[in-house]
């Protein structure tokens, strides 16, 4: 079938939206009507080349629509499902599903590879080139074909954008602060970099009960924000924060420090420690440049102080559980994702989201479809 997608092509270039040629899914695959994609750091990143991906791709990890055919055989799925994305597939017989951790299937070693998880290619260009859907998905476009490992089923009555946030951002956000910081009632929390996962992290913080949120980012419009969401305190760098965390824990300094700003540097390392308790928790969860090696940290103090410095991915938690979770805690009004949802774009407008998202002007851009 022939339906529309944003392509990359190379490092630096625009997102081109095309007709593109799209092949039937095959077995263990389904064929899903977009409804909705956010717009996520980590398309950026494959934008930016932080980080290395199989060009040339179809945008897009953060996503949710209808089922509208299956592959041979599928039995997980009806036409007319609702389903939301996962960025991570699970099979469910790895190591990893089966003690919970699934977002840390084996699967996922394939997702920078190019073309379907079941090898071989649906999505091709116009001109004949085959095309590889971000991390098995590519959600930037009007319909996507997925294996039904990285396929959620959520109830009909969610609306796109919610049901689109939890793919990746408000999973791994809330995650971050719930799952990996292990924020419990009474904690001091910082959130340093406020946009779709620090939001997330901050409500996240919020519902473990935290008694201090502290929100740093250096855009105003994030630090209001944060405070809509959660956050008791803002400041605009972690130099700022050292102050004025000494002040509200009398010197205690934060029970944890969550670092979800748009790239993660090594030199971020060492002032989130210092910002750290004794016996406190550094979650890492942005993404930093893959070849980069260097980190900033005082190892004497950090052994010393008993503290620990821990990596996110997705939130560290199983995806089949956590998205219809957060969904059901969402329709009880525990979760905020609409108010996440600061504007609403075309898919031909995906440049001029991803200019928004770096000129600070959303906490999420959401692309929708007809
Ligand atoms: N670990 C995972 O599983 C996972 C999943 C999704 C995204 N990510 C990564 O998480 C990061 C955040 O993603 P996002 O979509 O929320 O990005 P975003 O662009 O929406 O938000 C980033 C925020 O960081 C702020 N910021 C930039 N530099 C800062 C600094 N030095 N100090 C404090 N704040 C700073 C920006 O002002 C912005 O508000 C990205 O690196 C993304 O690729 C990781
Ligand atoms: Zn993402
Ligand atoms: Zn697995």
């Amino acid at each position: 079938m022939k339906t529309r997608a944003a392509i990359l092509r190379e490092v630096g270039a625009d997102w081109s939206v095309e007709e593109i040629e799209l092949d039937d899914p095959q077995p263990g695959e389904i064929l899903v009507k977009t409804t909705a994609a956010g717009m996520c750091h980590s398309d950026e990143h494959a934008h930016d080349g932080t980080m290395p991906a199989p060009m040339p791709l179809i945008g897009g990890h953060e996503g949710a629509g209808e089922v509208i055919a299956l592959g041979e055989g599928v039995t997980e799925f009806e036409v007319g499902d609702h389903i939301s994305c996962s960025f991570i597939p699970s099979c469910g017989k790895c190591r990893w599903c089966a003690s919970g951790q699934q977002n840390l299937c084996d699967l996922g070693a394939h997702l920078m590879e190019p073309g379907m998880m079941a090898g071989g290619f649906r999505h091709h260009s116009t001109a004949g080139e085959d095309l590889t859907p971000l991390l098995k998905l590519g959600t930037f476009a009007e319909h996507m074909v997925l294996s039904v490992d990285s396929a959620i089923k959520v109830q009909k009555d969610i609306p796109p954008g919610p049901a689109a946030l939890v793919s990746c951002g408000v999973t791994t956000g809330y995650g971050s602060a719930v799952n990996r910081a292990g924020v419990t009632a009474g904690d001091t929390v910082i959130i340093v970099g406020c946009g779709g996962l620090g939001h997330a992290a901050i409500q996240g913080a919020k519902v473990a009960g935290a008694k201090n949120v502290v929100a740093v980012d250096p855009s105003e419009f994030k630090r209001e924000s944060a405070q809509e969401f959660g956050a008791t305190h803002a400041a605009a760098s972690m130099e700022e924060a050292m102050e004025l965390v000494g002040g509200i824990t009398e010197g205690v300094m934060a029970d944890s420090v969550i670092l979800t700003p748009g790239v993660l540097t090594g030199d971020m390392i060492a002032p989130a420690q210092f910002l750290t308790r004794k016996g406190g928790t550094i979650v890492a969860t942005a993404v930093a440049n893959a070849m980069a090696m260097d980190v900033q940290l005082n190892l004497f103090e950090f052994a010393m102080m008993n503290k620990e410095l821990k990596g996110c991915l997705f939130g560290s938690t199983a995806p089949r559980k956590e998205i219809p979770h957060l969904l059901s805690m969402y329709q009880a009004g525990q979760l905020k994702l609409d108010e996440m949802i600061t504007n609403t774009y075309t898919l031909d407008q995906v440049n001029e989201g991803y200019a928004d998202m770096l000129s600070n002007k959303n906490v999420r851009g959401v692309i929708t479809f007809d």
